[in-house]
């Protein structure tokens, strides 16, 4: 007999017809009542064994954690708590569990943190599921928000020899001896016979290269994993994450927070209609997560309301000059209780600056805009102020920056010069600076860091428990 998966049964008019059902064991009350999860939904299935139906045997070796497979009628359920269950005409263990080693036991619920050494078995928690089944959504939802519009999915490269952000903070690639590398005259590494006959390093953003498909397909996107190798410690940063980067040709600034504004609420509404079920379950466990905090640090709406709130109302748009003047009248700043302190213009702004103004004084999203040119990169289009380029940020509650892009500098001669300003390796961007010399063309994109987007539909509060294995300074285990 096939199997039909659990998401299926429960959903079928229970008519005593033979089915199969296969997952692991939740719990096994009673000798009598397994509850089933095969992940497929967030709901187990109940298969009720008959009192000595089953030998003593086979009994024992339902634990949890166990995987079993069970065939028998699927009728409404006389119990409570569930519409169907299967009523077992026979149970086969697929993968016994021995209950006194298995970590995952119902009785003490596992903290994130522990479940983050055991990621290889975390996956069979609620939580991760669910995590899981709304970070599928969301990733499929990305792709047909782009395609319905015309957008072209690019495949940029994972290994390059650019440094899109000009940060510096990257993974090298190499092949070459560690323990006795070659060495040119100078007694440098010599990167001529490394693999690619030059350096490399893993990608910190498709962006480049995504401008110029942009610059011939007009519309397109990448998504794709991103390194970072700053030591950043932190509920929100990642040494590897996804990111999503539109790059669109004819685009100004203004076109570009349209369509950031456009796929934020699409893809959050799509979570509201198509992930039902789990977001049920996360907002109850977000808000028990809430209720252990003290009072202040409480976040006044929930997590099914903070979606629906941003589906519902207009994002603040707002120079980063205008930012500046509200922290620096700003109550934490005078009482002096910001770690940085805002007291001049062109200085960068922290994640403590960016949920002051998302969280306590516009209570919505903001999309900061004009941002000083030297704290922003090399390809922002420069505005005629000399002091600002064409940047934006998109500022979310409980995550801060979700969302960083720019319109490009087009000009050639501008793009040039800030290269040189900026010591950049000229010769390793000619490709880039090329473009704006053959049919250059007013262009903007951004980068959506898909970790961050899942922290805010999920309600998690740590970007490690939103990914299935995650990579941060010291940790690369599984
Ligand atoms: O602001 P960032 O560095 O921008 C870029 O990389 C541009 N090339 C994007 C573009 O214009 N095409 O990164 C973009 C987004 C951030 O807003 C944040 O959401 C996410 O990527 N991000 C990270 N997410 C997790 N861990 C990290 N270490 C991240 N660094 C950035
Ligand atoms: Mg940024």
């Amino acid at each position: 007999m096939k199997r039909t998966k659990i998401k299926t049964l429960l959903a079928t008019n229970p008519a005593g017809q033979s089915v199969k059902a296969e997952g692991w064991v939740r719990t096994f009350r009673n000798n009598q009542f397994i509850s089933i999860n095969d992940g497929s939904t967030i709901q187990n299935l109940q298969a009720v064994v008959a009192l000595n139906s089953i030998d003593e045997q086979t009994l024992k070796r339902i634990t949890t954690g166990a995987c079993i497979s069970v065939t028998g009628e699927l009728i409404a359920s006389l119990g409570k708590g569930q519409a169907v269950e299967v009523k077992v005409n026979t149970l086969e263990i697929l993968g016994d569990c021995d209950a006194e080693a298995y970590p995952l036991q119902l009785k003490n619920r596992p903290s994130l943190e522990y479940l983050r050494e055991i990621a290889h078995l975390r996956s069979r928690t609620n939580t991760m599921g669910a995590v899981m089944r709304v970070r599928h959504a969301m990733a499929y939802a990305i792709h047909k928000f782009f395609n319905d519009r015309g957008f072209f999915y690019i495949h940029t490269p994972v290994i390059t020899g650019s440094d899109a952000e000009g940060a510096g903070a990257m993974f090298r690639v190499t092949t070459l001896d560690l323990n006795n590398p070659p060495r040119n005259e100078q007694g440098q590494v010599n990167h001529k016979e490394d693999f690619f006959g030059k350096e490399t390093n893993l990608t910190v953003s498709g962006q480049l290269e995504g401008e110029t498909y942009a610059l011939a397909l007009s519309e397109i996107y990448t998504f794709g994993p991103t390194f970072r190798a700053e030591n950043s410690n932190t509920t929100r940063h990642l040494a590897e994450f996804w990111m999503i980067e539109p790059e669109m040709a004819f685009y100004d600034l203004h076109d570009n927070m349209q369509l950031a504004t456009d796929l934020l609420q699409f893809l959050v509404k799509y979570a509201l209609e198509n992930c039902t079920e789990d977001l049920e379950f996360l907002n109850k466990r977000a808000a028990e997560e809430e209720a252990a905090k003290p009072q202040d640090q409480r976040s006044e709406l929930g997590l099914l309301d903070r979606l629906k709130f941003v589906t519902e109302n207009d994002f603040q748009k707002l120079s980063y000059t205008e930012a500046i003047e509200i922290l620096k009248n700003s109550t934490p700043n005078k009482k002096k209780k910001f770690q940085y302190l805002i007291d001049q213009w062109g200085v960068d702004l922290q994640s403590e600056h960016e949920r002051f103004l998302v969280e306590k004084h516009f209570k919505k999203p903001v999309i900061l805009f004009n941002y000083p040119k030297e704290i922003k990169a090399f390809y922002m289009r420069q505005n005629e102020d000399n002091k600002t380029v064409a940047a934006m940020d998109v500022l979310f509650p409980g995550i801060g920056e979700i969302i960083g892009g720019s319109q490009r500098e087009e000009r050639y001669d501008r793009l040039l010069k800030r290269v040189q300003e900026l010591n950049l390796p000229e010769k390793d961007l000619w490709w880039y600076l090329d473009l704006r010399k053959f049919g250059s063309a007013p262009h903007s994109g951004f980068g959506l860091g898909f970790e961050r987007l899942m922290l805010f539909v999920t309600g998690m509060t740590n970007i490690r428990d939103v990914i299935p294995f995650p990579r941060f300074p010291g940790n690369a285990e599984f």
